[in-house]
């Protein structure tokens, strides 16, 4: 069942109804009781408290307006005692109205599940819950190659091999499994993001052998922008992109004057608050197919 919306129109010079793509809906969670509190990656070792909430709050806000001007915005209310909410990638991986719901591997996170849990059930959507024993963390260890014919997952800081085969199940679609050896890089979407017109951008020492062959098997060479260290650890693969826009952390101009190259328009939103938690801007969202209801 797709509930993602597909209008049909008129084109204005031919006349001819031609299919618009329904605009990207994506899920936000405000910065209001955003701290790092703890350390469960290594970004946050040495930044307990050090971050600003009222500069996180203009930052985040930078982005939010940033995402309205390409997308619709849902957004969750942060709840107390779960200082990574903000991170909404990590809230489960959604697709045609099913939304597997993550089971975090650090008990630190664990107490936003209910929270992610309700919000999607309030929204009509189906749930599946992963159990405690695969670890799972959503959007931000899965994501759909922008065809649709597989689900890339990263596996090993965080999300657990095992898990693989349920999201198989849930959505009868090929699992490609990526291993993270970097614990800098310690989620897929850190390190990796498929880009529309069949592009990717990712960092390659994140990756064992394996994984970085099935990388190459499934982009030829001139679809593959490969980010050096200096940019990974700026987040550059921590990228939203929606058509040809791309929205992200800070990144050099030999980098995005590549990826202009290719077509894209480039967004930079400063997110340097978020950075001592470990993540930016495609964290800081997670792409659902639907309105809610
Ligand atoms: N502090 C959070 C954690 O370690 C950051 C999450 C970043 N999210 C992401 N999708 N990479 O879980």
């Amino acid at each position: 069942m797709s509930t993602a919306r597909i209008e049909l129109t008129t084109s204005v010079q031919s006349n001819k109804p031609y299919l618009v793509k329904p605009r990207a809906t994506l899920l936000m969670c405000p910065p209001t009781l955003y701290d790092v509190n703890y350390v469960i990656n290594p970004w946050m070792a040495g930044n307990v408290h050090a971050s600003s909430r009222s500069r996180a709050t203009e930052q985040w806000k930078g982005l939010y307006e940033t995402v309205s001007r390409i997308a619709n915005v849902e957004l969750i209310q942060p709840e107390p005692g779960s200082p990574d909410m903000v991170f909404t990638a990590n809230a489960g991986l959604e697709r045609n109205g099913i939304v597997a719901i993550s089971s975090f591997f650090h008990p630190e996170r664990q107490g936003e599940e209910p929270w992610f849990r309700r919000w999607f059930r309030e929204a009509g959507y189906k749930i599946v819950d992963i159990p405690r024993a695969t670890p799972f963390e959503g959007e931000g260890d899965a994501l759909f190659s922008t065809d649709g014919t597989c689900l890339w997952v990263g596996h090993g800081p965080r999300t657990a091999l095992s898990s693989h085969h349920m999201l198989r199940d849930i959505w009868d679609i090929p699992i490609v499994p990526l291993h993270l050896i970097d614990p800098r890089f310690y989620h897929l979407d850190t390190c990796f993001a498929p880009l529309e017109a069949g592009y990717v951008i990712y960092f390659p020492d994140a990756f064992d052998h394996v994984s970085l062959h099935r990388i190459e098997a499934f982009y030829p060479p001139e679809k593959r922008i490969i980010v050096r260290e200096a940019d990974a650890v700026c987040f550059t693969c921590n990228a939203i992109n929606v058509g040809r826009t791309i929205i992200l952390n800070r990144i050099s101009s030999k980098l995005s004057s590549e990826l202009e190259q290719h077509g894209f328009k480039v967004i930079q939103v400063e997110l340097t608050e978020f950075l001592k938690a470990g993540g930016a801007a495609k964290c800081l969202v997670m792409k659902l197919s639907k309105h809610a209801s």
